[in-house]
């Protein structure tokens, strides 16, 4: 049997709806274009790769799509919000209720123990996991009262993980999640993005710059000079422990 698509396993629409989006940074002679034209759907569910070369725009989109960035021209969608039109307001509680987000560098708090760190956001929203449990996910529930200092690389980046996914986003977006760990350490960490796409149901982006990596997602974006240049889509998605780097 063939493999259904992401949407058709949640069966619903499109999580994001991208037209024509372009973003310059600056004015001038110094303006900087980052995205130059970049159409896009990514259906709710999906769990897709970005890469490109640096520089190419990738953090500037994923930027866009998560709230923390305002186009130049053209129009995105989250379902039905429309981010391009959404009032700082909206943007802010569109960040807080629908958006995890991993970045490489884990920010975590160094004087907080792992269970306290994803508290940070359990304690204000009422829809949240409990710490204990997020951190299960991640399989990370012997190290609850870990401090970060205690913690391997890969650890705090899993603790990261519960911690954006403990309100339970609808999206998750990561830039260069493994971009500072080693690859034992770094498939861990992708087996925990793998298993919040796949029992959670939440829509995932991961910016790498690791070709191998994208071998675990349904769909591969490639992106040069602002714009997706190409994309390929998995027949069949692999285990996170397959890969090797
Ligand atoms: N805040 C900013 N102000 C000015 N220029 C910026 C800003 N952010 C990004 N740029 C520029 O926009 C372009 C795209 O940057 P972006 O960070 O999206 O690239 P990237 O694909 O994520 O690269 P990398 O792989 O190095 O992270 C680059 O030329 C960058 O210098
Ligand atoms: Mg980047």
């Amino acid at each position: 049997m063939a493999e259904a698509s992401a949407e058709a396993r949640t069966g619903t629409g499109p999580a994001f709806r991208v037209e024509g989006l372009t973003k310059v940074y600056g004015m001038g002679e110094v303006a900087v274009h980052a995205l130059r034209g970049v159409d896009l759907e990514i259906p709710t569910g999906e769990l897709v790769f970005i890469l490109g070369t640096s520089g190419s725009g990738k953090s500037t989109l994923v930027n866009i799509l998560g709230g923390l960035d305002r186009a130049t021209e053209g129009r995105v969608f989250f379902r039905d919000l429309e981010l391009t039109a959404a009032s700082d307001r909206a943007l802010t509680f569109y960040r807080r209720d629908s958006v995890g987000f991993i970045f490489q560098m884990y920010n975590l708090m160094p004087s907080l123990t792992a269970r306290e760190n994803v508290a940070l956001v359990t304690e204000i929203d009422r829809d949240a996991m409990r710490p204990e449990e997020a951190l299960a996910i991640v399989g990370l529930e012997d190290r609850l009262n870990h401090f970060p200092a205690q913690l391997s690389g890969g650890e705090q980046q899993r603790v990261a993980i519960a911690r954006a996914i403990a309100k339970q986003p609808e999206v998750l977006l990561c830039d260069e999640p493994t971009g500072a760990l080693d690859s034992k350490t770094g498939i861990r960490v992708l087996e925990a993005i793998n298993k919040v796409n796949v029992e959670l149901s939440t829509t995932v982006v991961v910016i790498s710059h690791n070709a191998d990596m994208a071998a675990i997602g349904d769909r591969t974006l490639f992106m040069s000079d602002g714009r997706i240049v190409n994309e390929t889509r998995n027949a069949r998605r692999q285990a996170p422990s397959s890969l090797a780097w």
